[in-house]
Parts: structure tokens; C-alpha cells; sequence
């Protein structure tokens, strides 16, 4: 099996290479491919450099490819790409909405993934970090309405949104004011309630995608969920507060053997203990953290929860890599870029 990546330079393509070399996915090349910029630059995999090349126009060479360079690139390219035969896993969101492009999370609708026409997609980081909890919440208890509040790290905004916040934090901390290139408003020392662009319904895009992708993911597309992002000062792994109301009532303790018998989740439980999910302990995690597990005062019934997790892992670069493993288990890799 041939793969590449697309992308390879930027914070999600970094992570695709360290999630790689760790994983059980079996290839025999890998080609690492940017922008014109950074052609010819090398990157390190299994202790060895790789060339980066430039992004061609037209087809590469590859079985299945690894697409992490924005939805520009992957709108214009993907379907060359699946033209010339290969597989497309694609971390934008270009295609995410598409009737016949499935949008997986493997833990929750793995099998979704076995009908795709040559593009499958990656969702959403915030979606994916949620996703985990919820999926099994409304198996179980049906979720009759979802509120959600998220804090959303500066990696969301890729590399150059961790290099501004570390950068512009220094230029704080030295005395001086801090500007803003990646982020609508200076992100040291502030929360920013606006993460892509504005819709005719007062949400963000961001709001709004967590929305259509949590639906589309749960196979309901009349779950009722309201989203609130927000872009906080940290630099990687978001956080989401979740309050459900449910069909069934739930008792916490039920939720967290539920959840903690659920793949991709970690239960960090025990607030006497000051234990629950943080960005600081998800980071570097495959688990998403899951905690402060407890009875709703609002919904009788109901359920809040907190989740935190690294959003370039899960959220971005290990989901994309263990859509590809799920196929290759299947044995549905090869076959299916063949026959694309
Ligand atoms: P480059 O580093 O050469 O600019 P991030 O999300 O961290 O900003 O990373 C974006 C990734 O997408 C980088 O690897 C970047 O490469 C790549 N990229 C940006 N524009 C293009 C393009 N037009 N064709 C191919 N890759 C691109």
C-alpha cells in the first residue's frame, strides 16, 4: 500500500506522521507532500528523512491519501486524486456535507466508511471530542436536546495559530500590546466567542458544523443541539462543557460505567480527588477525557459532563489514521481504491 500525505508540513500534518509511527497500518511508501514552499525540505519518519515535494495539479501517485492541507486544496485536488485511483481521507471540511461522502468517527459508525465513492471525511475536532460521549448517551437514554459550550484551543487554527498565541503572549508578557493575524482579535489573555464565520442564524460555521457533523456521525438528523465556540488561550486540546436532556432518565454512576466501557474514552472522574478532564492531562492522549459526570439541575433526569481532548490527535490526525486501519481490518483498503 502506497501513502501519502497532503499537508505533511502543517500542525495536523505533523501529528499524521508521529500517529503513524506508532500505528498498525501496514504500507510500504509513504510520500510527503506541502505547499511549492517547502519542497525539498525533509521531514523525519521512523528515523529517517522523507523528501517534501511539491503538491502536483493533477493526480499522485498513492493508494490512499492523508489530505490536511484546507478545504481550498482539497475541494480543487481531491477529485483528481480519486480520478487517478486513490483514496481520499479528507481532514477538511469540504466535502464533509455531501450525501455520498462518509463522515466517520470509527468508534461510532466505522461501518459508514465501507461505502464511500473515493473521498471519506474527517470530521470536525470539536464534533469528534464530543461525539465519543454522545453516541453512546443516545444509544442508551436518547439525547432529547444537547446544549454545548466549547474552549477550543489555538491549534484549532493549525501551526500559525500556536506559533501567534505563543508568540503574541511573549510580546504581552515583555509590555507590549499583542496583535492578531490567525485569530479576529488578539488571543492572550482573552476568550474570543467566534470561530470561522458568521451564518444568517446568529451561529458561527464552527457552531453550526458541530451541529450537522454531530447528526450526520449519530445517523439523527432531528437531534436537537445548540453549540457555543469559543476560541480560549491555550495551545492545544479543546474542552467542551455538554448538558443533555435525555429521553430516559440517567444516573451518573450508570453514565460512567456506560462511558467507560466506550471506545476512545477515558472516565477521569473524582472531583474529591481533583481529578477530571483537562487540556493540560488529554494532551498527547488518544482517549479523549471524560468527567464531572453529574445530574442535571436544570433537566430532570439529565445529564452534564465535561470532555477534553487533544484536538490534533483525535480531533484531527488519529481519527484520519484510524479510518485508514479500520478499512485496512476490513480488508477494504485495497479493493476499495481500486475500485474507485
Ligand atoms: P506549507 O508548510 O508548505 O505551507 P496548517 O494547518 O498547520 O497551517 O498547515 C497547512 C498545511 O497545508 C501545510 O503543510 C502547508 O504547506 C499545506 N499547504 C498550504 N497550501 C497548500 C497548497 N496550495 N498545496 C499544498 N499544500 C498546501
Amino acid at each position: 500500500m502506497n501513502l501519502a500525505i497532503v499537508g505533511a508540513t502543517g500542525a495536523v500534518g505533523h501529528e499524521l506522521l508521529s500517529v503513524l509511527e506508532r500505528s498498525s497500518l501496514k504500507f510500504s511508501v509513504l510520500q510527503l507532500y506541502a505547499s511549492p514552499r517547502s519542497a525539498g525540505s525533509t521531514l523525519m519518519f521512523r528515523g529517517q528523512p522523507l523528501t517534501v515535494q511539491a503538491t502536483p495539479e493533477g493526480a499522485i501517485p498513492a493508494d490512499v491519501i492523508l489530505a490536511s492541507a484546507g478545504g481550498s486544496v482539497s475541494r480543487e485536488k481531491a477529485p483528481l486524486w480519486v480520478k487517478g485511483g486513490a483514496l481520499v481521507i479528507d481532514n477538511s471540511s469540504a466535502f464533509r456535507y455531501d450525501d455520498d461522502v462518509p463522515l466517520i468517527c470509527p468508534e461510532v459508525n466505522g461501518e459508514a466508511a465501507l461505502k464511500h465513492h473515493g473521498i471519506i471525511a474527517n470530521p470536525n475536532c470539536t464534533t469528534l471530542i464530543e461525539v465519543l460521549a454522545l453516541a453512546p448517551i443516545h444509544r442508551t437514554y436518547g439525547i432529547r436536546r444537547a446544549i454545548i459550550s466549547t474552549y477550543q484551543s489555538a491549534s484549532g487554527a493549525g501551526a500559525k495559530g500556536m506559533e501567534e498565541l505563543l508568540e503574541q503572549t511573549r510580546q504581552v508578557l515583555g509590555g507590549g500590546e499583542a496583535g492578531h493575524q490567525a485569530f479576529a482579535h488578539p488571543l492572550p489573555f482573552n476568550l474570543i466567542p467566534h470561530i470561522d464565520v458568521f451564518q444568517d442564524n446568529g451561529y458561527t460555521k464552527e457552531e453550526m458544523k458541530v451541529v450537522w457533523e454531530t447528526r450526520k456521525i449519530i445517523g439523527d438528523p432531528a437531534l436537537n443541539i445548540s453549540v457555543t465556540a469559543v476560541r480560549v488561550p491555550i495551545l492545544r486540546s479543546h474542552s467542551e462543557a455538554i448538558t443533555l436532556e435525555l429521553e430516559r432518565p440517567a444516573d451518573p454512576e450508570a453514565v460512567r460505567e456506560l462511558l467507560r466501557r466506550s471506545p476512545g474514552l477515558k472516565v477521569v472522574d473524582d472531583p474529591a480527588s481533583n481529578l477530571y478532564p483537562m487540556p493540560l492531562t488529554a494532551s498527547g492522549q488518544y482517549d479523549v477525557e471524560v468527567g464531572r459526570i453529574r445530574s442535571s439541575l436544570v433537566f430532570d433526569g439529565g445529564i452534564e459532563l465535561f470532555v477534553s481532548g487533544d484536538q490534533l490527535l483525535k480531533g484531527a490526525a488519529l481519527n484520519a489514521v484510524q479510518i485508514a486501519e479500520y478499512l485496512q481490518e476490513k480488508g477494504a483498503l485495497r479493493a476499495a481504491a481500486t475500485a474507485s
